[in-house]
């Protein structure tokens, strides 16, 4: 990886989240100077887990952030050579006010990000979409790869009422017009699922995920599964994608496109001691299983932890922090 940037100050927007705490840590680690977000300053469970990284009492400051105030985000990213925008509500269960619960962050704090960033004369903005921006995709030919090509649906998502999948899609749709008509240099890293050891000390929605599987839980989330990935592999993507200047466009980043019933019948053979459900193996009709999706990161030098260490390393954080006994 090139080194040639790590003196850099650059912003985490939704530093606090599982993601975000991995990114902040590996970026640390680099000897970036870190700008973090959060949404509430004086809440120990979002800040304190931040405080105690490595390097954090020299090269960490926390800024607090409402992606709809345009005016707390320019405080963050001012003075930041990169951006990375990570901060998007990640609520998969049923919400009350889709609108405002998940459309307005996602995409006017989208814009808002890239327009304060553009502002601050940021020379990159990566910006952290999902799979769920590119699947459901009905549509897609069935013979076909799923990949950086293919979109989401906008219209099955607004029918089947998927408004988190709607979010990340509308909202990486606005990061590429902002960058098409301002010139604003983006990059688009698309994880599926993300599992591991986590860092604060709440969950995210895809570890909650795999605590209901292992309580028992028979969703096949046949609309969002795509194959999984670690948490740091994802902070590392966003590293790579941000460091590489040759890095352009959408990053698939799951460890193998596999369905959710691989998942499931992985975690039961691993725990056989869990409550994991029984499932059939095929949960995506319509998804082909490949090994390099995440071909354009492995380019970049990303060598994918594979399902069976991520599991084990998730179940195994969860036991120690007293998620599941
Ligand atoms: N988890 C996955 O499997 C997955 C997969 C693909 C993509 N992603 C994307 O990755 C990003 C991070 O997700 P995560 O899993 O790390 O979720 P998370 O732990 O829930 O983190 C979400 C972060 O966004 C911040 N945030 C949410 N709404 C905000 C608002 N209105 N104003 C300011 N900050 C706000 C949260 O702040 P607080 O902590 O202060 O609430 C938190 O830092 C999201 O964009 C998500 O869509 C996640």
């Amino acid at each position: 990886m090139s080194n040639s940037k790590q003196n850099d100050v650059v912003c985490v927007t939704g530093g606090s989240g599982c993601i975000g705490s991995w990114l902040v840590r590996l970026l640390l680690d680099r000897r970036y100077t870190v700008h973090a977000t959060v949404k509430n300053l004086n809440d120990d469970k979002e800040t304190a887990h931040l405080r105690a990284l490595e390097g954090a009492d020299t090269r960490l400051r926390l800024f607090q952030i409402d992606l709809l105030d345009y005016d707390s985000i320019v405080a963050a990213v001012s003075g930041c050579a990169g951006v990375f925008h990570l901060a998007s509500p990640c609520i998969v269960d049923r919400v009350l006010d889709p609108q405002k619960e998940l459309l307005d962050p996602a995409v006017k704090g989208t814009i808002n990000v890239l327009t304060a960033a553009k502002a601050a004369g940021v020379r990159r903005v990566v910006v952290t979409s999902s799979v769920a921006a590119i699947i459901p995709s009905p549509n897609w030919p069935a013979d076909k790869v799923k990949a950086e090509e293919c979109w989401t649906d906008v219209e099955y998502c607004k029918q089947k009422e998927l408004w988190y999948s709607l979010s990340k899609t509308l909202a990486e749709q606005a990061a590429w017009d902002f960058s098409k008509e301002s010139g604003l240099d983006v990059v688009v890293v698309n994880p599926g699922p993300v599992l591991g050891p986590v860092i604060p000390p709440t969950l995210n929605a895809s570890m909650l995920l795999l605590v209901r599987l292992l309580q028992g839980s028979n969703e096949t989330y046949e609309d969002i599964w795509m194959g999984l990935v670690h948490f740091k592999d994802v902070a590392v993507a966003h590293i790579l994608v941000y460091e590489n200047p040759s890095a352009s466009g959408r990053h698939l980043c799951v460890e193998d496109i596999s369905h959710f019933g691989d998942f499931v019948g992985k975690v039961a053979e691993l725990y056989p001691e869990y409550n994991v459900p029984r499932l059939p193996r095929d949960t995506q009709p319509g998804l082909l299983r490949t090994k390099d999706a995440g071909k354009k990161l492995m380019e970049l030098g990303l060598q994918f932890i594979p399902m069976e260490e991520i599991i084990k390393d998730s179940v195994e954080s969860l036991k120690s922090k007293g998620f599941i006994s």
